[in-house]
């Protein structure tokens, strides 16, 4: 069996292969982790943010998208403590003149000890069979218990350097561990500094400070700024919701994992604005909301999970992540963060401007506290692509590769060929065509045997290839084949609409969520 490792690799030329994802600036040999969406690649984008756009917009009353610029007012970073705190400690190898991030090598070097740790369980486990108790055995083994100690003994060191700010005591941590270069393999190492990843540009004059301004690295202060403006034009009552979708920069010095880490990327955030002292019952919500939301994906639970942050930033009185089960692991896909009032106290604060609600049950003005949702489009496009790629082996001992894609989030719903270039048969599909056209993403392929076609579709993930023949001029019938199954029958022509609508439609995945 294909280890994760290969079948990753496999993802990423089948997406390149299909038309979902393309190297940016690939004639020019690329630009490192920025990513472009082929033609197949845009569709499942754009169902993914309507998915979430419905959930979240459409399906709550007391929430409303915006569309905020990318540009802001330098202020505005100065405000949300970007500018003086959305850093990276980052190091360079004299030898091989490599840069890191200093933490990345930290959690390299875990890595590998809780490997060791793994390994230990797996041995065992196959030692004892069924009587193996993986809990008793971790908790008691002494070379599992030797390594854990490291582990937390490391953690800890790392903890108190960051939230003291020391990188003196960073580098030593990566001094005392003998972490070496992945390159070079020596130990010869800078100090550690903090680099800021917001990008930077100037607006009209280039001479002069006060013109550089920032692509935003999150969307949600186009959010915050817009507080009181939509509050008011939108005669909203606490609690209520803003949300958008955009494009977000940061300038990440260790990008890897395809789209999973990206310096151009897309979010999809929710601010909800809620009373004081109400806040962590909202939180528990929208845990639960979001959980929700990407389970309905129908990937199954096991592939979610929470992560609560021990270590909260100096806005927020609890965050935790979903993870997503990814083909390098468990690792972050959205943050729910509980912001307090930090962020319009501070914009408050730096503006003059007030940015308060007056409540009128309570008869009292405040600034309220707010409980944010946010995802990465990319990361949920390539959670939802790596687990519907699927190598099939078939009863004929053929196989396929079909991306199992939930129908009503495919690219392309429904496939039309006809059987034969002649006879009339190309004409009839047209004639399907041009009638569920104005519903669903549809596409017609006359080349080749049908198998291929078939294959063709299944690999871009389309759930319906309708295919008509000979007998489709007679009775006005056609053959649907699904995509899941490869189960074919024959139906009416004119029960097509009906048939794609029921399946493909949003609607059964947003009655899932009520
Ligand atoms: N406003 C809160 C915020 O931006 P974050 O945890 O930094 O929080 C939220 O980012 C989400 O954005 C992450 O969970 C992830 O899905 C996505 N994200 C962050 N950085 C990313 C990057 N460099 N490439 C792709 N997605 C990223």
């Amino acid at each position: 069996m294909a280890n994760q490792e290969d079948i990753f690799k496999d993802i990423i030329s089948h997406s390149k292969e299909y038309g979902f994802i393309f190297q940016s600036s690939e004639i020019y040999d690329g630009l490192s982790a920025v990513y472009d969406y082929g033609q197949m690649g845009a569709e499942l984008k754009k169902n993914l943010r309507e998915y979430w756009w419905k959930a979240m917009v459409q399906m709550h009353e007391n929430i409303v998208g915006i569309d905020a610029a990318i540009f802001m007012h330098p202020t505005t970073w100065k405000a949300s403590g970007h500018v003086d705190a959305f850093n990276d400690p980052l190091i360079d190898n004299k030898d091989s003149k490599k840069r890191y991030r200093a933490d990345v090598l930290i959690e390299d070097h875990l890595a590998k000890i809780e490997a060791k740790i793994q390994k230990e369980v797996d041995k065992a486990k196959e030692r004892f069979a069924d009587k193996f108790e993986e809990a008793q055995f971790r908790a008691t083994n002494a070379r599992v218990l030797e390594n854990q100690a490291k582990i937390d003994a490391i953690n800890k060191r790392f903890k108190d350097a960051l939230e003291s700010n020391n990188l003196t005591e960073v580098r030593q941590i990566i001094v005392d561990c003998e972490i070496v270069c992945p390159i070079s393999g020596s130990k010869n190492w800078t100090d550690v500094r903090q680099f800021n990843l917001m990008f930077s540009t100037a607006m009209g004059s280039v001479s002069e400070d006060a013109n550089i301004i920032y692509l935003r690295p999150e969307t949600a202060q186009g959010i915050f700024v817009n507080f009181l403006n939509v509050q008011k034009s939108g005669r909203m009552k606490i609690p209520f919701g803003i949300a958008q979708t955009g494009k977000a920069f940061r300038n990440e010095i260790v990008a890897r994992q395809f789209i999973f880490r990206m310096r151009e990327f897309e979010q999809m955030e929710m601010q909800f604005f809620v009373r004081p002292g109400t806040e962590m019952e909202w939180y528990n919500y929208w845990k639960e909301t979001r959980m929700k939301w990407h389970q309905s994906l129908g990937f199954g639970e096991a592939n979610y999970r929470f992560h609560d942050h021990l270590k909260l930033a100096h806005y927020a009185n609890a965050a935790c992540d979903i993870e997503f089960g990814f083909p390098f692991g468990f690792k972050e896909l959205e943050g729910i963060h509980s912001r307090t009032d930090f962020d319009l106290k501070a914009h408050e604060q730096h503006s003059g401007k007030k940015l308060q609600y007056f409540d009128p049950e309570l008869n009292q003005n405040y600034v309220p506290y707010v409980v944010e949702t946010s995802v990465g489009l990319d990361r949920l496009f390539l959670a939802v692509l790596s687990k519907a790629y699927t190598e099939e082996k078939l009863e004929d001992g053929t196989s396929r590769v079909v991306l199992n894609i939930p129908a009503f989030l495919a690219p392309i719903k429904v496939a039309i060929l006809p059987l034969l270039k002649r006879d009339g048969l190309p004409e009839k599909a047209r004639e399907i065509i041009n009638t569920l056209k104005f519903d669903h993403a549809c596409a017609y392929d006359e080349k080749d045997a049908i198998g291929k076609r078939y294959r063709r579709q299944d690999a871009i993930g389309t759930p319906f290839c309708i295919t008509v023949d000979h007998q489709s001029l007679e009775d006005n019938t056609v053959t649907i084949r699904y995509r899941d199954t490869m189960q074919q029958e024959r139906v009416s022509i004119d029960a097509l609409p009906q048939l794609i609508d029921d399946k493909v439609s949003f609607k059964k995945a947003l009655r899932s969520l009520a």
